[in-house]
């Protein structure tokens, strides 16, 4: 009955990688039964840098999908859109009345996003990590499971927490970030010295969890590596070591047995082996998102199915807030 609570957002800013799926959903999946989960598409989030309407729509769809075919489950955890609960856009609200504008100005996400945006920067985008901390305090979350570059968010819904308990009294848990030790930080195919995301402008430099064989096997033969030859674990040589780390993360193998593995064999034996490892992990979850997306009408009922059940306790909350605020 005491399971702790867990949750995690993932924006639907196009198709998913495997940065997000090791990173993240992999993990998700993984601990769902020892939890209490919320997992959510947060398309309010999506929107603080421009997005095309029917884009956004499809691209909220893919991602929810393939959540699911990911192995999320509707009896373990609750999987919703953001945007179908609206305690979150709420509750940010109350938050920022609290929330130093210095605490935001520290982000190095905003700093990194609204440099390529220059003056077009959105409001938004500055506020998007209080939006994240009422997604978070919304479900009196213990653990928030995220890749790396998240954590500093997460440090930061915890110290608006914080901040609000002491002004109001205790109303929110205080939330720890759930890093894996492996996993965190993928990197990047084409430049291994950055994080492989989405938005990366060369299509080679990421694997996405939709991609057929072929682009698969095409993305990792022209990984970056380096000139030397003896396949190791060594992060001074960050291509080699991502795709080492990848191997690890699907083969569930130790490093030294990988090692030895490879022992004597090329950089272009690593990339073709990878390459089919990569293939046949993704392919249950490809069979199960084509599955479930080629049944009408299944989506839009689990996803109802979440929203209402994450709206009875998002409420709840949000009335504890307002009451303490004195807005009741
Ligand atoms: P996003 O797509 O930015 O919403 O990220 C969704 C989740 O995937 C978050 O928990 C991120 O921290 C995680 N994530 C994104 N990119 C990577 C990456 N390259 N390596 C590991 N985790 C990642
Ligand atoms: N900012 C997160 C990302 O870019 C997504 C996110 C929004 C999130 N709300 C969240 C993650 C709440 C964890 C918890 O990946």
């Amino acid at each position: 009955m005491d399971k702790k609570r867990v949750f995690s957002g993932i924006q639907a800013t196009g198709s998913l990688h495997l940065g997000n799926y090791l990173g993240a959903i992999k993990n998700w999946v993984k601990m769902q039964e020892q939890f209490d989960n919320y997992f959510c598409v947060v398309d309010l989030h999506t929107i603080t840098v421009p997005q095309d309407p029917e884009v956004l729509r499809n691209n909220i769809r893919e991602v929810a999908g393939l959540l699911f075919a990911a192995g999320l489950n509707e009896k373990s955890s609750v999987v919703f859109i953001q945007s179908h609960v609206r305690a979150h856009a709420e509750l940010a609200w109350l938050l920022n009345c609290i929330t130093p504008m210095g605490w935001l100005h520290r982000m190095t996400q905003f700093k990194d996003k609204s440099e390529k945006q220059k003056e077009d920067v959105s409001v938004g985008l500055f506020d998007y990590p209080v939006l994240q901390a009422a997604d978070i305090l919304l479900y009196d979350t213990h653990f928030v499971p995220v890749g790396e570059d998240q954590k500093q968010h997460v440090e930061l819904s915890r110290d608006i927490a914080q901040r609000f308990n002491y002004r109001y009294g205790d109303v929110f848990v205080l939330p720890d970030a759930m890093i894996p030790p492996v996993g965190g930080r993928v990197m990047g195919l084409a430049n291994p010295e950055k994080k492989m995301s989405k938005s990366e402008d060369n299509k080679n430099d990421a694997i996405f969890l939709l991609d057929s064989p072929d682009q698969i096997r095409s993305k990792l033969k022209r990984g970056t590596t380096d000139s030397m030859r003896d396949i190791k674990f060594d992060e001074t040589r960050p291509g080699i070591y991502n795709l080492l780390t990848i191997y690890q993360l699907l083969t569930g193998k130790e490093r030294s047995e990988i090692e030895e593995h490879f022992s004597g064999k090329s950089y272009k034996d690593l990339k073709e082996q990878l390459a089919e490892v990569v293939i046949e992990s993704l392919r249950p979850l490809q069979e199960r998102y084509r599955e479930l997306t080629g049944e009408e009408g299944y989506l839009d009922e689990m996803l109802s199915i979440g929203a209402e059940k994450a709206d009875a306790r998002a409420e709840e909350k949000l009335r504890q807030v307002y009451k303490k605020i004195g807005l009741r």
